[in-house]
C-alpha cells in the first residue's frame, strides 16, 4: 500500500495497527550486533529507534520514499532519515547490515525490480556484511485472511475510532492486488488505498539472490528462528555477498 504511507494522517496509524510485532527481537539482535546499519523501507523507523534506545552507538540510516512515514520517523533522534529508495540514493560499501523489514520486499513486483534492489544492497554492504529480510510464504496464502471481516478497530492519536479493512481484488501469478480502507464515524467518507504485493517461491528468491551475487547464510520460517517448512508463514533470509557473479563466470 503506497498512498497511505505518503499520507501523514494515515501513516500515523501504522504503529498503532502494528503495535504487537513478532519480528522486533529478531531484527533488533542483528542491528545491535552490527556497527553501521541501513534500513531500506524504514517506514516509521520503529526498528532503528529501538536500536538507538537500546544503546546502539554506530551509524543508523533509515531510507523510505514515503514522506508520511518519515514524518513519524523523524520524531526519533539519532538516526539519519533519508527520503528515497535504492534507485535514487546510492550507498557504496558503507554498511555491515542492510535490513528490509515489514515485508517491504514484496513491493518489488518484477524480477528486474528485485535484481536492481539486490544489486544496490550488495553495493551498499561492506565486505563481510549481511542482508536480512523476509517475504511471506506463498504456500500459506496470507491473503485469504485479508478480508473485511478480519478488519482491525483502532483508536488514532487524536482519540478517533478508525476501522481498517482489506479487500483482495485479484490473485494472479503471485501478484496480490488489494485495497485497504480506513473508515471512521468522525469522517465524511472512507479513505481507500490500493496496492499490489508479490508472493515469491523460495526457489525463485534464491535464484535472484544468486544472480546478484548473494549466498543464503541463514534461512528461517518464523521469528523464533525455526526452520522453513511448507507451512511456515515467513521466508526469512540472512544473505551474505558471495563471489561476484561476473567472477564466477570466468
Ligand atoms: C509495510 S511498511 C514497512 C515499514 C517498516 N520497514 C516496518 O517494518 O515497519 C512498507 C514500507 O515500504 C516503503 N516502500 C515502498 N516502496 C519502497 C521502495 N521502492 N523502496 C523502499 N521502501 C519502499 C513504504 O513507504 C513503507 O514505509
Amino acid at each position: 500500500m503506497s498512498d497511505a504511507y505518503e499520507d501523514e494522517d494515515l501513516a500515523a496509524y501504522y504503529d498503532v495497527i502494528n503495535h504487537q510485532r513478532a519480528d522486533t527481537d529478531f531484527y533488533l539482535e542483528l542491528v545491535l550486533a552490527a556497527d553501521a546499519v541501513l534500513d531500506v523501507g524504514c517506514g516509521t523507523g520503529v526498528l532503528l529507534k529501538e536500536a538507538r534506545a537500546a544503546g546502539h552507538s554506530g551509524r543508523l540510516v533509515g531510507l523510505d520514499p514515503a514522506e508520511g512515514m518519515l514524518v513519524q520517523a523523524r520524531r526519533g533522534d539519532g538516526v539519519d532519515w533519508v527520503r528515497g529508495d535504492l534507485g535514487t540514493v546510492a550507498f557504496d560499501g558503507e554498511f555491515d547490515l542492510v535490513v528490509m523489514t515489514g515485508h517491504v520486499f514484496q513491493v518489488f513486483l518484477t524480477d528486474d525490480e528485485v535484481r536492481a534492489q539486490f544489486a544496490a544492497v550488495r553495493r551498499a554492504l561492506k565486505a563481510g556484511g549481511r542482508f536480512a529480510f523476509e517475504t511471506r510464504n506463498p504456500a500459506v496464502k496470507a491473503w485469504e485472511r485479508w478480508m473485511p471481516e478480519y478488519g482491525t478497530d483502532i483508536v488514532g492519536p487524536e482519540g478517533e475510532r478508525v476501522r481498517v479493512e482489506h479487500f483482495v481484488e485479484s490473485v494472479e501469478n503471485g501478484l496480490v492486488r488489494m485495497s485497504e480502507t480506513y473508515s471512521s464515524p468522525d469522517w465524511p467518507e472512507p479513505r481507500v488505498d490500493r496496492g499490489t504485493l508479490r508472493f515469491m517461491e523460495v526457489r525463485e528468491l534464491d535464484a535472484l539472490l544468486g544472480e546478484t551475487g548473494f549466498e543464503v547464510a541463514e534461512r528461517y520460517g518464523l521469528w523464533d528462528r525455526s526452520a522453513l517448512t511448507d507451512t511456515s508463514r515467513e521466508i526469512i533470509t540472512i544473505a551474505r555477498p558471495g563471489p561476484h557473479p561476473a567472477a564466477r563466470r570466468r
